[in-house]
């Protein structure tokens, strides 16, 4: 297969026996090609705070949303661009160039949004960000939630977020999935809840999502993220919930790095996986796509914003070790997450600007097997980063040789 590209756009390729010489041009070697990697869901504002100002020593959840909780106090907006500046440069490396960030918005200042909110615009060349109004600690619950959210958008938020199942009371939860469907509505922005992200199974906001998003007629426009929940509704529940979905477009993410670690907690043994229904989600034709959520944060000590980290986690973690489960998985960090963002233009055909990856494996097996590496990466036609492969040599026999993972 061959591509070409004019004007920063993908164009059909030259036909005839003569072609118009080409300024520059790629052999590929049979390697695969994407569109660019799409993180939907990552909370840049805490990237590289890991041990900051202690380490998470269970790995909890409750432990780290204490560590955070005595970390923001020294948030500013310098600490936040320098952290998320370096983290975005790890993206692009890894061939992410469109994200969308989670932005704790439950502080009076807004110091995190209004540092994201310089970034975007300082790095729009770079690296396309799309900022959601998070509320980490609830919008009923948190000491005027309401106004911060109105003003978070007002400030530049693209999405309005929301987090159901930690507000105070299942009313409350209730009650924020509303205020933030109509916030959203009025303002003519997407939504993306963090919609019960815990082992519960009687926390059950995603439902309430769906109705909303059917009642102001938002379908393809909202996104639920973790429901992890639903890993532990009864069979007749989800099987209805998940009809619902499909009803209202709702977009999904799943985050198997953070909740293959902090789910299940509670429990002995047999202990919950605790992840939400990718597979019956797929299979219901719903938009299902791969998020990073965290890196080196309170929640999460590990990751490079790599999603093919995460993809190779939910081979094991979601069971899609079937050869075609293993192909999706690359479309769950591509187009499926594309959708998500509501991006337009984004693909392979003539027309779609040309945002590509270009990985040193021949098939999406070998990239998530060896995490390849993203030997190009390009946006809008040129290059905007390239990896050389390392060199491995091994002693066999006395002699030095080389070790290709590929053959
Ligand atoms: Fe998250």
């Amino acid at each position: 297969m061959s591509l070409a590209i004019q004007g920063g756009r993908i164009v059909a390729p030259p036909t005839g026996a003569q072609p118009p010489p080409a300024s520059q041009v790629i052999n590929a070697r049979g390697n695969l090609l994407t569109p660019a990697l799409v993180d939907p869901h990552i909370h840049l504002d805490a990237v590289l705070t890991v041990g900051q100002p202690r380490q998470n020593l269970s790995g909890s959840l409750f432990e780290g949303i204490a560590i955070w909780g005595e970390r923001v106090k020294d948030l500013t907006v310098d600490d936040v661009k320098r952290r998320v500046s370096q983290v975005l440069r790890w993206q692009v490396a890894n061939g992410v160039l469109f994200v969308r960030s989670h932005v704790d918005v439950c502080d009076p200042k807004l110091t995190a949004l209004r540092a994201l909110v310089e970034l975007k615009l300082e790095f729009a060349d770079q690296i396309t960000l799309q900022l959601v109004a998070f509320p980490q600690q609830g919008i009923q619950s948190f000491p005027d939630g309401e106004r911060l959210m109105r003003q978070a958008v007002e400030l530049g938020a693209d999405v309005v977020g929301g987090i159901p199942h930690f507000e105070l009371t299942r009313e409350y939860g209730e009650q924020s999935v509303k205020f933030a469907m109509a916030l959203a509505h009025e303002f003519g922005k997407q939504v993306d809840i963090h919609c019960d992200e815990t082992d519960d199974d009687h926390s059950r906001f995603l439902e309430v999502l769906a109705a909303e998003t059917i009642r102001l007629n938002m379908q393809g426009r909202v996104t639920a993220s973790h429901t992890t929940a639903m890993h532990s509704y009864n069979n007749a529940y989800a099987g209805r919930l998940i009809v619902n979905v499909k009803r209202a477009g709702l977009n999904m993410v799943t985050n198997p790095l953070d909740n293959a670690t902090l789910q299940g907690r509670f429990d002995h043994y047999p202990i919950r996986r605790g992840h939400t229904r990718v597979k019956e989600l797929l299979a219901a034709g719903v938009n299902v796509c791969l998020g990073h959520d965290s890196v080196m944060d309170p929640w999460y000590p590990l990751g490079k914003a790599d999603p093919l980290q995460a993809a190779f986690v939910l081979v094991h973690y979601g069971q899609m070790s079937g050869y075609e489960e293993i192909r999706t998985l690359i479309d769950m960090i591509t187009v499926n997450g594309a959708r998500t963002l509501g991006l337009t233009e984004y693909g392979l055909e003539p027309g779609c600007r040309a945002d590509l990856v270009l990985f040193e494996a021949p098939s999406e097996s070998d990239a998530v097997r060896l995490m390849a590496p993203r030997r190009l990466v390009i946006r809008g036609g040129k290059v905007v980063a390239r990896t050389e492969p390392a060199e491995h040599i091994v002693t066999w026999k006395g002699r030095e040789e080389p070790v290709d993972f590929l053959r």
